[in-house]
């Protein structure tokens, strides 16, 4: 079960009349269930592309993908159930907008679980209940959706991907664009979700902060390819981090700089703020 790539490779037809590999030879298993993953990778690596197989809103023209037991090939295949797929893995789009095209906030909600035959009622329940996790009020139903502001649209998307209830959610850049307090409070919905219901949750960031401090796994993509798969603590322990491009957490670049600096004897890997000033303490009443 979950979602399998087996060697998948994406080739977009560019018009230069060269063809474009997106991503190339991905091979990855993602379980239905207690997964917390971030997928990094620089601009242009692939994330979007990855994500978008894994409820095969894309083919892949290499390779080939299993999720939830069904085979994802180049070709559409009418034996298989994408519609029923795309509800165990809910993708929210990087670019909202692309995805709201409701007159209503709240019909926009409901979309997605009418569409699963879930009454109407129920639906209009859900849509609530999803606005809120998304930390915005119930005025917000009646409006239009075009008329929000982009983080605004991206709490609409998010809720109605939440209101289908999958299995499996894929978040292309939730926290982009929002305010730090509203960054916060989506990743504490995200981290809730994940620890109550043990839903498995792949998140799209360049954020290392995040990164470090709410991830189980990190997948990372450099030019398309798999650079690292493993936990947040061996890849920023690792050279993987300069070879890539890729930043350091904030609270580890700032113990590094202490220690390089002073010469001083830190464990320069703490996840948190708190946890970096409770360790400069430590060595400070230690000496
Ligand atoms: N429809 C398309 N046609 C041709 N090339 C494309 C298309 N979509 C994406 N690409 C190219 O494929 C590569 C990977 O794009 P993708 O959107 O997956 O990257 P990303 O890692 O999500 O980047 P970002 O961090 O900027 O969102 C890029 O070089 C991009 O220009
Ligand atoms: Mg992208």
């Amino acid at each position: 079960m979950g979602i399998r790539f087996y060697n998948v490779t994406h080739e977009y037809d560019s018009y230069s009349k060269k063809t474009y590999k997106a991503i190339q030879n991905i091979s990855l298993s993602i379980e239905s269930k207690d997964e917390f993953i971030a997928l990094v990778g620089h601009t242009g690596s692939g994330k979007s592309t990855l994500a978008k197989h894994m409820n095969a809103l894309m083919f892949p023209t290499e390779g080939y993908l299993n999720i939830f037991n069904e085979t994802i090939t180049k070709k559409r295949d009418k034996k298989v159930k994408y519609n029923n797929l795309r509800r165990q893995v809910g993708l929210v789009f990087q670019f909202p907008e692309y995805q709201l095209f409701e007159e209503t906030v709240e019909k926009d909600i409901m979309f997605g679980p009418l569409n699963y035959k879930v009454p109407f009622e129920e639906a209009k329940r859900l849509a609530k209940e999803a606005i809120q996790l998304v930390g915005l009020d119930d005025s917000y139903l009646k409006r239009n959706p075009f008329n929000l502001s982009g983080g605004e649209k991206k709490r609409v998307s998010i809720a109605g991907i939440l209101a289908m209830d999958p299995k499996i959610l894929v978040l292309d850049e939730p926290t982009s664009g929002l305010d730090p307090h509203g960054r916060q409070v989506l990743m504490e919905l995200f981290s809730d979700i994940h620890r109550k219901t043990g839903k498995s949750v792949i998140i799209i960031t360049h954020d290392m902060d995040l990164v470090y401090r709410y991830f189980k796994r990190v997948i990372v993509l450099k030019d398309g390819m798999l650079s690292f798969d493993g936990s947040p603590d061996d890849l920023f322990r690792s050279d993987i981090i300069e070879q890539n491009h890729l930043d350091l957490p904030n609270t580890v670049k700032a113990l590094k700089y202490i220690k390089d600096k002073q010469g001083i004897n830190l464990d320069i890997y703490q996840k948190t703020p708190e946890e970096a000033a409770i360790e400069l303490r430590r060595v400070m009443t230690h000496e």
